[in-house]
């Protein structure tokens, strides 16, 4: 059963910014009625995308203006929608995300079919603050909700030949209309080494801004990678493999010369066609340098030790 506290009982520490607060409520409401037919129904695991209760505020936190919401949610790359930046938000409504399953399998002990809720623990959802730095030069800074994508895969269990984790999204064409066009190899497709799976920044995200992941942004769960450019934080995400060689990737297959499997953010290695110097926040004026690793560089530069960053792109 959904237990929901009542606002007078939210503590200090999770008050919310008044605006969040009165979307939260609302869906605190449509939780409520959930809540009830949940009771009625013998069925378990029928709610929609993560409903987001409590969390833990600012786990992780930048000294840099957030890029409004509505922007984050109406200027998206979500191929599988329509290739415009606005096509997803418009064309994602009524993507049906309920009763949501993520096929584990390959290089684990505990492979299988799991629900969503049986994945991600609702109850240790952290606001994690990161720049989305996107390969087309521009970038946001987004509040993620999620929960480390190393809690997952521990609880997977991989073997000691699990090198690399494979990630799909669902493939779909009667919902996804994109995908009745070949831009890309559907699924899409994305790949981590497992020390990068595994490195603390790595997130599987249920939501932004304080509330359920909007369809557009991925919902109901997507990989955010800080470090990397953006192609590489997959969307509505249905499976997850442990693989001992390096997984396909849907970028990299389409053109391997321009989209490397790593494909850090890196000032130095310019795309084929522009520059990666600069960049666009969303909402400013003018163009702003790029940081190396995004500006992560302390968190995960080791993880490349002693390897060519310009082979490796
Ligand atoms: N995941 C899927 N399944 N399909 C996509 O087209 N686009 C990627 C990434 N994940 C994409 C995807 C790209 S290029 C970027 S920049 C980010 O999602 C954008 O995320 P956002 O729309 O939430 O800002």
């Amino acid at each position: 059963m959904i237990i929901l506290k009542k606002p007078w009982e939210v503590s200090e520490s999770e008050v919310t910014p008044e605006n969040i607060f009165h979307q939260r409520r609302k869906f605190m409401q449509a939780g409520t009625a959930l809540g009830t037919a949940l009771l009625l129904s013998p069925w378990k695991n029928v709610a929609a995308s993560m409903e987001i209760g409590s969390y833990k505020r600012n786990v992780i936190t930048l000294d840099e203006e957030i890029t409004k919401e509505q922007d984050v949610a109406s200027y998206n790359n979500f191929y599988e929608f329509g290739t415009g930046k606005e096509d997803p938000a418009r064309r994602a409504k009524k993507f049906n995300t309920s009763d949501w399953k993520i096929t584990v399998g390959g290089e684990c002990n505990k492979p299988g079919e799991y629900a969503l809720e049986d994945l991600v623990d609702s109850n240790a959802i952290e606001e994690r603050i990161y720049r989305l730095r996107c390969v087309e030069a521009w970038s946001m800074v987004i509040p993620w909700l999620g929960i480390p994508l190393a809690s997952v895969i521990n609880k997977l269990e991989p073997s000691s030949n699990a090198k690399y984790v494979a990630f799909k999204t669902l493939h779909d064409p009667r919902q996804m209309p994109g995908q009745n066009r070949s831009i890309l190899q559907w699924p899409y497709r994305e790949g981590l080494r497992i020390d990068e799976a595994m490195n603390p920044l790595t997130l599987l995200s249920v939501g932004m801004y304080g509330k359920t992941m909007p369809n557009q942004n991925g919902a109901p769960v997507r990989l955010v990678v800080p470090w990397k450019y953006g192609f590489k934080s997959i969307k509505s995400i249905v499976s997850i493999d442990f693989t001992e060689e390096q997984p396909p990737t849907s970028w990299n297959m389409s053109s391997g010369r321009e989209y490397g499997f790593y494909s850090n953010v890196n000032p130095e290695v310019n795309h084929p066609r522009w520059s990666q110097k600069k960049e666009r926040r969303i909402g400013d004026l003018f163009k702003r340098e790029t940081m190396m690793f995004n500006g992560y560089e302390e968190e995960v530069a080791g993880m490349y030790d002693g390897m060519d960053l310009r082979a490796n792109y």
